[in-house]
């Protein structure tokens, strides 16, 4: 995978490098400015049980959680959105110091960028920087695992760069797929995940990025010794429509584009969080589409550990950004906390641990329901 490292980036920037700087500043931009929700949300299909008269007091309501070896002060992870172009060291900068503020989980975006080109290193290190003690989480796509010039020591650069507390691994064929000279050939990931795991130590995440992990392949990716989830389920941001608006597919030779008709495609995420859950006993973060705690308490009470964001978060800092502050982050961060609290006082709940898996807590009807019992 190894391409080109110097230190003059303007002069030497490879078209491989522009192509993806390109890419994560369009995929900024279209998820600032545009609509990119899966139209349906399965979370709206599910209701948490009121209890009238909760006996706890509110303020005494835990949310602490353990990711890994450290300890968070809620189950929050703001999920990978970004590195690479000097936007997102900006953006980065900001989540993480509200992050490291709160005491809440980041990962940052694809650290490709950062293997490619030294510069941009500095937009992922910034990260560690500003927040010396939260749990961060690294990110590789599985395109470059899979990549037959796989060097293990580029994982250990990505590591290093953040003083990560563990890797995640994203899975995105449809977003592959339907991009331009996308990343669709996975046949060397298993052969080099194998090597990747007896060198290191880190806890690995498989991370899906929209479109959810099914039954099967959780089990097959669970087997293979990776240590946690991130379900990055449907039902939030949807990258087929993001690169339906970047409009560089070739579509002159089909009637259709795949960013239309995939559009919807991908597993929800409440139905996702439910396959890993029976595979796996291993940490769950929920990500795609949760809108607010509730959705927080909905994903715990399925079985998963963590809630996820990463749209949400984009946005806050983007507002925040401009204007050299990180107050809109903060006050988001700290309403899932209050959100979240809130939902688990009115259930009668003193903690995490009494709403995970707690099947007398919740309902499920509609689409879900059906999903569920086919
Ligand atoms: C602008 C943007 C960039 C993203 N970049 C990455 C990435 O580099 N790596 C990754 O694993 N996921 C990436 N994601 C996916 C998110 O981590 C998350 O799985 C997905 O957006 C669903 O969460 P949401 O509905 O809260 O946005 C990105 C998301 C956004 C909005």
């Amino acid at each position: 995978m190894k391409i080109r490292k110097d230190s003059n980036f303007k002069i030497t920037k490879t078209n491989q490098s522009d192509n993806i700087f390109q890419r994560k500043i369009d995929h900024l931009k279209i998820a600032i400015e545009h609509n990119n929700q899966y139209k349906e949300n399965y979370f709206d299909n599910i209701e948490l049980l009121h209890y009238s008269a909760p006996e706890i007091n509110f303020k005494e309501v835990d949310l602490s959680a353990k990711f890994f070896t450290k300890e968070v002060s809620a189950p929050i992870c703001i999920t990978a959105i970004t590195g690479g172009p000097l936007v997102s060291k900006e953006i980065n900068k900001t989540l993480a110091k509200a992050a490291e503020e709160e005491q809440i989980i980041m990962s940052v975006g694809s650290q490709r960028i950062g293997l490619i080109d030294n510069e941009s290193i500095e937009s992922f290190a910034i990260v560690r920087d500003v927040a010396p003690n939260i749990p961060i989480i690294g990110n590789l796509g599985v395109g470059q695992i899979s990549d037959p010039n796989f060097d293990l020591d580029e994982f250990q650069e990505c590591i290093q760069m953040i003083k990560a507390d563990a890797m995640a691994i994203h899975f995105n064929a449809l977003h592959e797929l339907v991009q331009d000279k996308g990343d669709i050939s996975y046949k060397n990931f298993i052969q080099n995940f194998r090597l990747i795991r007896e060198r290191f130590n880190i806890p690995i995440i498989a991370k899906e990025v929209g479109t959810g992990f099914n039954f099967d392949f959780a089990l097959n990716i669970d087997k293979l010794g990776f240590d946690g989830f991130d379900i990055g389920g449907a039902g939030g941001t949807n990258f087929t429509a993001i690169e339906q608006k970047r409009q560089i597919n070739n579509t002159k030779d089909y009637t259709r584009n795949l960013t239309e008709t995939f559009r919807e495609w991908g597993i929800p995420t409440p139905v996702s969080i439910i396959y890993v859950r029976n595979i796996s006993k291993k940490p769950i973060i929920a990500t795609g589409g949760l809108r607010n705690g509730i959705d927080i308490a909905k994903s715990i009470a399925l079985g998963a550990d963590f809630g996820g964001f990463a749209h949400k978060f984009l946005l806050t800092a983007w507002e925040d950004l401009k204007e050299h502050r990180i107050t809109k982050t903060l006050k988001e961060i700290r309403t899932l906390k209050n959100e979240l609290r809130s939902a688990l006082w009115l259930m009668n709940l003193s903690n995490l641990k009494q709403l995970k898996l707690n099947k007398d807590k919740y309902i499920i009807f509609g689409k879900l329901y059906q999903w569920l019992n086919q």
